[in-house]
């Protein structure tokens, strides 16, 4: 973020008093920081502190006449590389949507050509209001990116969605955002994710422990790449990356119809989820009893399609989809992986090896080995973001030079 001006906007929300730290960490990065506060925003964070990491004055007021002649709103407008909100309240995100100009920072936001970022914090109930998810949305379609809120305690005492990432995960997305190489602009990623859940009758299923968290990490890191992510995914509770257009399935014949309907104008499929290989042949309608004594019960199975290998396949005479695949596997790990992306018609494969108990399915760190025909990459140990991020380089890469 070498000389990138940084408008950053701090709104009125507990997880202000993290703001000096991130601005620690843009100036760190060589960025050029302004920082401009709501009202709110004084009574969790103190301008003294703001001034002296950011090596500026805080601008905080639209009719201050000194400072507007110095920088006027505009030209602070016209300034910013990047205007960046962290936190953004559920207020601010209300007058952004609505384009309203009540103070010096929803102004700045209206007349700003910069590219805007939001991480918002608030309670989670505020978080999934209607209200609120209806401004997300409009601030994502008037193009707004939208960085977390990531999950767990909050500090109102409840738990759920709604915490402002961390300083350093708002740098690293920031810094991910501005770099000259958005590997895939304007191109569209259909990534499926987590497990898929079969019937066997109506209140019981067959599964499997994906966590998504693999999945998830790389739809983030693909939005932070320039593109735009469809998002099919299996139950999981992690939170979908805003920005993502979240598909919500359920069996393996689900995933591969909303896969199908995704797929017609897709540059890339990237086939993270792990597809369950079999289901009940006929799901009982109502749900089974137990007969008593020592019965036994057997459920006839019924091979599922692989959703890569069938969209692989049927779109192989005039593709113009790159085709990404995972491979879990335990023993004979490359060579394994090298027979599958071959047998699949995949253009590239990620394999980690679920052997070892310390990472893979449900960690966050993962340690992986990307092939296709030029050859294989070692990747990690490293957080399945930053890994996600590396896949995303390669296959942005890739694309370029097909
Ligand atoms: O054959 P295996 O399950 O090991 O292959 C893993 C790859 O194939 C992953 O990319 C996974 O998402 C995909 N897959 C699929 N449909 C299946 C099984 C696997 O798309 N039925």
């Amino acid at each position: 973020m070498n000389g990138k001006n940084i408008v950053l906007g701090i709104t009125g929300g507990i997880a202000a008093y993290k703001a000096p730290a991130l601005v620690r960490e843009l100036t760190a990065a060589g960025a050029d920081v302004q920082v401009v506060t709501s009202r709110g925003a004084g009574h969790f964070v103190g301008k003294a502190a703001l001034q002296a990491v950011s090596g500026r004055p805080v601008r905080d007021d639209l009719w201050d006449e000194a400072a507007e002649a110095a920088m006027g709103h505009i030209e602070l407008a016209r300034w910013a590389d990047i205007v960046l909100v962290a936190p953004a309240t559920a207020n601010f995100m209300a007058n952004a949507a609505a384009g309203s100009t009540g103070d010096l920072l929803t102004t700045i936001v209206l007349a700003t050509e910069a590219p805007v970022v939001l991480a918002p914090a608030m309670n989670q109930q505020m978080w999934q209001h209607p209200a609120t998810q209806r401004n997300l949305e409009t601030l994502i379609s008037d193009g707004v990116t939208v960085l977390g809120p990531a999950s767990g305690e909050q500090a109102c005492g409840e738990n759920g969605p709604g915490r402002m990432l961390q300083p350093e995960e708002i740098a690293q997305a920031l810094a991910n955002l501005t770099s000259a190489d958005r590997a895939l602009a304007n191109r569209h990623v259909v990534i499926t994710a987590g497990p898929t859940v079969e019937a066997i009758d109506p209140v019981r299923f067959l599964s499997n422990h994906s966590s998504g968290k693999q999945g998830y990490a790389l739809a983030q890191a693909c939005i932070e790449a320039g593109a735009r992510v469809t998002l099919i995914s299996g139950p999981v509770t992690v939170t979908a990356p805003s920005g993502a257009n979240l598909v919500s399935v359920t069996s393996a014949q689900s995933m591969l119809e909303a896969a199908q309907r995704a797929i017609t104008d897709a540059d890339v499929f990237i086939g993270v989820a792990a597809v369950a290989d079999y289901r009940v042949d006929t799901p009982a309608s109502q749900k089974l009893k137990r007969s008593g004594g020592d019965s036994t019960l057997t459920l006839s199975l019924v091979e599922n399609p692989d959703i890569i290998a069938t969209l692989a396949k049927t779109t192989s005479a005039e593709r113009t989809t790159l085709f990404v695949g995972f491979a879990a596997e335990t023993n004979d790990v490359l060579k394994h992986a090298r027979e599958k992306r071959i047998r699949k018609g995949l253009d590239m494969i990620v394999v980690n090896d679920v052997g070892r108990s310390d990472i893979g399915f449900g960690s966050d760190i993962n340690v992986v080995t990307v092939i296709d025909d030029a050859g294989e990459v070692n990747l990690g140990p490293d957080d399945k973001l930053n890994l996600s991020r590396e896949i995303a380089r390669l296959i942005g890469t890739k694309l370029g030079s097909a």
